[in-house]
């Protein structure tokens, strides 16, 4: 499977495990797919629907995915305004990034965002308590050099043809709102940030949301898959067996770099819950006696994913011609 990778980063961003997702709902039938926790749209934009609903409380990714749905923003504005702001950056020896950071803070112009998104340090998304975007400049002066402009150029044309194909709506808002909008036959992919890890102004997670997206899906009566984390090294999440206690669930071992050093890894079980039987999914009891026993856990590797052929087709066409023009 060609993974495409959105040009917005984030920490949370699903890019290494969408196979892995995708392979679990190949075979599940819906009229539409919904995500209340939408973030960079990474999982949405490979498993891709012909009908979705994709939502975030952060106003910024969804400006930006609205501006590429109605064509404020192409690839080639992208590619212009990337190499004028590119060049600022470097002739200021990096000292443009902290005006465009006021700019955006100031106008939130979706450039900027990605701008920001690209060159801060990481590539983190992180905001103060007034939404205010405090990511520092990753110190490289050339970051927007013409190699990285043209893959941020291609991922921009990638994901606006896949939101061209596809019936799709870009909502800003909190997730109590997007459950009172699920139908039955939606197939719901709830990734919520993880309960007992980071919190920042966009990104913060109680118990009580916890429960309250629990009660919601299950009130829903739609399917649902939730990806959460099950175990490191260290801890285990207890909510898998309290809160979630009644879904089936599938795993994977994940490694995050930390501070982008290879000795730095560090594993983490990630799991998949759901109200749907996948191929490889164990009940919960079952999955807790493991964890107690201590023994292996379940680790299937994602089936090979196909995504569909005429979609496929349509767009390395639309890529020659792109490359071609550029
Ligand atoms: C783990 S990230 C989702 C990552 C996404 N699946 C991806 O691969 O990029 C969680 C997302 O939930 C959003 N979020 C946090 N609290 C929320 C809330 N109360 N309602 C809706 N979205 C929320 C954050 O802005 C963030 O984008």
């Amino acid at each position: 499977m060609r993974v495409f990778v959105p040009p917005i980063k984030s920490q949370g961003i699903k890019t290494k495990l969408v196979e892995w997702i995708s392979s679990n709902v190949e075979d599940i039938q819906f009229e539409r797919w919904v995500e209340p926790f939408m973030g960079t749209g990474v999982v949405a934009f490979n498993i891709r629907p012909k009908k979705a609903l994709l939502c975030d409380s952060n106003p910024h990714l969804i400006t930006f995915y609205k501006a590429l749905q109605s064509k404020e923003i192409t690839s080639g504005l992208v590619k212009k305004y990337l190499t004028e702001e590119g060049e600022k950056l470097l002739k200021s020896d990096g000292q443009y990034y902290y005006e465009v950071r006021k700019r955006f803070n100031s106008d939130g112009h979706p450039l900027d965002f990605l701008f920001l998104s690209r060159s801060c340090f990481n590539g983190m998304m992180r905001f103060n308590g007034k939404g205010g975007f405090n990511v520092p400049f990753c110190k490289k002066p050339n970051r927007f050099a013409q190699s990285l402009i043209t893959k941020i150029t291609n991922q921009v044309e990638n994901i606006s043809q896949i939101i061209d194909f596809g019936d799709y709506e870009f909502k800003n808002q909190d997730f109590k709102e997007t459950l009172k909008e699920i139908r039955f036959n939606d197939l719901v992919y709830s990734d919520p940030p993880y309960i007992g890890r980071h919190v920042d102004y966009f990104d913060s997670w109680s118990e009580e949301e916890e429960i309250t997206l629990n009660q919601g899906l299950n009130n829903s009566n739609a399917r649902f898959i939730l990806s959460t984390w099950l175990s490191n090294k260290y801890r285990t999440n207890d909510y898998v067996f309290s809160i979630w206690k009644d879904c089936s669930i599938s795993t994977k071992e994940h490694f995050y770099h930390v501070g982008g050093k290879e000795t730095n890894r560090n594993a983490v079980y990630e799991a998949l819950l759901s109200n749907v039987k996948f191929e490889n999914s164990i009940s919960n009891p079952d999955m807790k006696s493991r964890i107690i026993l201590n023994e292996s856990q379940l680790t299937p590797n994602g089936k090979e994913y196909k995504i569909p052929t005429q979609l496929t087709l349509a767009m390395e066409e639309e890529q020659k011609q792109l490359s071609t023009i550029l």
